[in-house]
């Protein structure tokens, strides 16, 4: 199956970086200087303080905000977190879910992952579902096992059709943030991997048409090589996306 049939998605996981002033002058400069590639989705993940100033900007643009997490439940006592009907209110319609800073600082585990996923796929958000292996397991050789784990019990109870709505985030914990990035070929064997986990899930044709993005240290260097690989349809992007000139480096990368 083609490549080409997938949604190629470049989207910058900003973390927790860029106050008011950061937020405006970056969006305004990606706004302006971004390459608008009519086949690429550009998305810009902000904290979700500055969701409501971030969607103002993007309004009318290519640039797509999304949520760094979202609740499962769209009201109630969960200080500290943000709902689904939050999100529709801006009109945002993606969030990172389950990225390993929140599993491993925050405690978020493969169940409260699979209610976040299913909450947010109820409420037309877009997950952009995050997995990957610690160093230790990568290196005793349990990847494939630990990814396909978290793929199976993040997707639990997600119907054929609602998984079409997901995005995977391929990230293995030991590249992120630590400017060590998987070789083209190990991040090209995981993503195949999950892909043939989909597929085992559901059926070929719905895995086939599943994005899958790495993450991991990906930069203006390395973009190209990572994004020409079969089954890696995108980035899911830290560091490198608070810098418009590598950000926009990477979304070239793409052609
Ligand atoms: P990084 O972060 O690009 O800075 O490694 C990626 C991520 O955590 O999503």
């Amino acid at each position: 199956m083609n490549k080409n049939l997938r949604k190629v998605i470049i989207a910058g996981n900003w973390k927790m970086n860029n106050t008011i002033n950061a937020t405006t002058s970056t969006l305004e400069e990606m706004k302006s200087t971004l390459d608008n590639f009519s086949d690429v989705t550009v998305i810009i993940s902000v904290p979700s303080i500055n969701i409501p100033l971030a969607t103002s900007i993007t309004k009318d643009s290519f640039i797509n905000i999304s949520a760094q997490n979202v609740h499962f439940e769209n009201q109630g006592a969960f200080t500290g977190e943000i709902s689904p009907l939050m999100l529709n209110d801006y009109g945002v319609k993606y969030s990172i879910l389950g990225h390993s800073e929140r599993r491993s600082y925050y405690g978020e585990t493969d169940e409260s992952v699979n209610k976040r996923v299913i909450g947010a796929l109820n409420n037309g958000i877009c997950p952009i579902f995050c997995v990957g292996e610690v160093l230790e397991e990568r290196e005793n050789g349990t990847t494939n096992e630990v990814v396909k784990s978290q793929v199976v019990k993040g997707l639990l109870n997600v119907s054929k059709e609602d998984v079409l709505n997901v995005v995977i985030a391929y990230e293995p914990v030991w590249a992120i943030g630590t400017g060590k990035t998987a070789t083209a070929e190990q991040a090209e064997e995981t993503c195949g991997y999950i892909r043939s986990v989909l597929a085992e899930m559901y059926d070929e044709t719905t895995a086939n048409a599943i994005s899958i993005l790495y993450g991991g240290s990906m930069n203006a260097k390395n973009a190209k090589e990572l994004l020409d690989m079969e089954n890696i349809d995108g980035g899911l992007i830290g560091g490198a996306s608070l810098k418009t000139d590598d950000f926009a480096q990477i979304i070239k990368a793409t052609r």
